[in-house]
């Protein structure tokens, strides 16, 4: 080894020993007779310190040595005149008696320090630089952690972890695929895995039992903060299980990351319907670390010739508590947001309940006081507490209540990233129809199982039925999903006529998982949950890019490598692409 210890470790206990270290040169101050430098590796800083009085020679050449040198120095532990609290090694210093360059280097391109000067394109393409710095080494040493913990979870539960192939077949459903050339059958494509969805069910028939995997998943989908292209998953599954084994299991997994990882004990995780989750809070993942749930007025509201509301399929209001004081202002500022298109709210309705007691909403003109009162008694609004209502076509109101729900949730100081809020979400509808197309696509995926209840209404009336399927939710982000899966080929037939498979169609594409059920498929069901997000909301960032060494930026592309990137001819000619 180049060295005796790391840039992290030394302290008061080491003084007087000699040592030797290696790193890169972070920062050099040089204070008249005395140069120190900064010397960084990944376990932290130590300060290197040179005497003019005591070595001339020696000091001259550390002031030549420029930012990320990558340096050896040798030298004695000495406590620190000026001690520096912020860092674990801030009471010593290294007095150097030699070192060694072992590379230079030419100046970066912005400073390798927690806040740098670096935007986003530039550290994506000097990623390597970008990931000397502490703040993003530790999200990188996080989701270390979280991984060594999700084994540890998982192989005492008896889990075994087994990789699935990366080289897969195309299917229509999901997202979109990434498809692979083949040269040796030209005209041919592999898919990237979406998933391993497939291959852990056929694990399950093979009597696996309990599998798991950390593992790439591909999606050529629009990207946002947290999706990317190819992201991991913890993907799980189990046999001769219930629902509720899952539900246990999974959320025992979910305890024991944030005990050993956050020292945070998260208690059992609440349930809540699909439907619930819609009605309460507009969403499938609601963000619960707060409350300000959704409130249905029509019944308050109509017949009172105000058309907004009597033409409305939903009026809704939220509480937002302590707000009467807002000024004219931020009210503006509230409807402008609710009426920016991608919300598409037509406008925003108010009503303060005043510290005496009387009601001022922005439709006095509709409604006296009476009715304002009733309005306050529904809502459970005291006086401070600011009335916001939303009104129209049912979905179309709630995604946009949703939208203020949150913002409000922001304004107020309530999502903070250091809470956290989980939950199940359970019983989603099976089956949403898409009225471009005409036809119903699977909410989860094909494969996952009806409640047992609603099973007679696959042939009345599909729409109403509800799936085995379950999402955990933390802080309003989806971390994970599954499902009791199908595991009888006619109703996995049945499910794929529903989706408007042909027969043919069906075995072509998913034959192999049907004949498969035919051999004494077990009971089964499991869950993925996006490991990047659990990582990221670990971390209290909204960004899974900060938890990724080598991420994609928004459009897709990885801006140091140059990915992706035209090929030669020569090389689609051999893939049968283009002659
Ligand atoms: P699902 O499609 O819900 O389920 O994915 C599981 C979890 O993966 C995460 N995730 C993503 N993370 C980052 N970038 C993306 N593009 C992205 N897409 C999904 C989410 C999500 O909850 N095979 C099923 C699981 C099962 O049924 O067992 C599946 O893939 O956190």
């Amino acid at each position: 080894m180049l060295r005796s210890h790391t840039c992290g470790e030394l302290s008061l206990a080491n003084q007087g020993v000699e040592v030797t270290l290696c790193g890169w040169v972070q920062k050099s101050r040089d204070l008249g007779g005395l140069t120190f430098i900064d010397l960084r590796d990944r376990y932290g800083l130590t300060q290197l310190a040179f005497n003019m009085d005591v070595n001339a020679d020696l000091c001259t050449s550390a002031r030549k040595l420029g930012r990320e040198y990558v340096i050896k120095a040798t030298g004695v532990v000495k406590e620190r005149e000026s001690k520096n609290a912020k860092i674990p090694t801030g009471e010593i210093e290294i007095i150097v008696s030699s070192f060694e360059v072992l590379n230079e280097a030419i100046t970066p391109p912005f400073t390798i320090e927690e806040q740098t000067d670096g935007g986003d394109d530039l550290r994506m393409k000097y990623r390597y630089l970008d990931l000397r710095r502490s703040n993003v080494r530790a999200n990188l040493e996080l989701r270390h952690r979280m991984a060594i913990e999700t084994r540890n979870y998982l192989d005492a539960q008896r889990f075994l972890e087994v990789e699935t192939p990366v080289l897969i077949k195309s299917t229509p459903e999901g997202a979109r695929d990434f498809v692979v050339p083949s040269r040796m059958n030209q005209g041919q494509f592999y898919a990237l895995p979406q998933s391993p969805q497939t291959f852990k069910q056929l694990l399950m028939v093979a009597g696996f039992d309990r599998y798991y995997q950390i593992v790439k998943c591909f999606r050529d989908e629009d990207l946002r903060a947290d999706r990317q292209p190819e992201f991991t998953q913890i993907d799980c599954e189990m046999s001769f299980i219930e629902r509720e084994d899952i539900l246990q299991t999974f959320e025992g997994l979910v305890q024991h990351l944030f005990k050993k990882v956050k020292g945070v004990e998260i208690g059992t995780l609440p349930r809540m319907s699909y439907a619930d989750a819609m009605k309460y809070y507009g969403c499938d993942k609601p963000d619960t670390r707060f409350d300000m749930k959704f409130v249905e007025l029509n019944d308050v509201v109509k017949g009172r010739e105000f058309k907004v509301f009597d033409d409305a399929e939903l009026v809704v209001g939220i509480n937002a508590k302590g707000c009467a004081e807002y000024t004219r202002k931020q009210l503006d500022e509230l409807t402008d947001f609710v009426k920016k298109p991608q919300i598409g709210a037509t406008g925003l309705v108010y009503a303060r309940v005043n510290n005496d007691g009387t009601i001022k909403s922005s439709v006095d003109k509709f409604y006296d006081a009476e009715a304002l009162q009733q309005w306050a008694s529904t809502m459970g609004a005291v006086a401070g507490d600011l009335i916001l209502i939303l009104a129209g076509a049912a979905n179309k109101t709630r995604k946009a209540m949703n939208e203020l729900r949150l913002e409000m949730g922001t304004r107020l100081g309530l999502r903070d990233k250091n809470s956290f809020s989980c939950l199940w979400v359970v019983d989603f509808p099976l089956l949403e129809y898409n009225e471009e197309v005409n036809r119903y696509f699977a909410m989860h995926h094909p494969f996952t199982s009806p409640l047992p209840d609603d099973m007679p209404l696959l042939d009345s009336d599909p729409g109403q039925v509800r799936a085995n399927a379950y999402d955990m939710v933390i802080n309003g982000v989806e971390v994970g999903g599954g499902s009791i899966r199908i595991y009888n080929k006619a109703l996995q037939a049945q499910m794929f006529s529903l989706l408007g498979f042909t027969k043919e169609e069906a075995q072509e594409q998913f034959g192999f998982l049907m004949n498969a059920f035919e051999f004494g498929a077990p009971p089964h069901g499991g869950i993925a949950f996006g490991f990047d997000r659990l990582c990221s909301l670990f971390g209290g960032s909204e960004s899974i890019r900060d938890f990724i060494a080598f991420p994609k930026n928004n459009s897709g592309r990885d801006v140091m490598i140059d990915a992706p990137s035209a090929i030669h001819d020569e090389q689609l000619k051999e893939l049968g692409i283009r002659i």
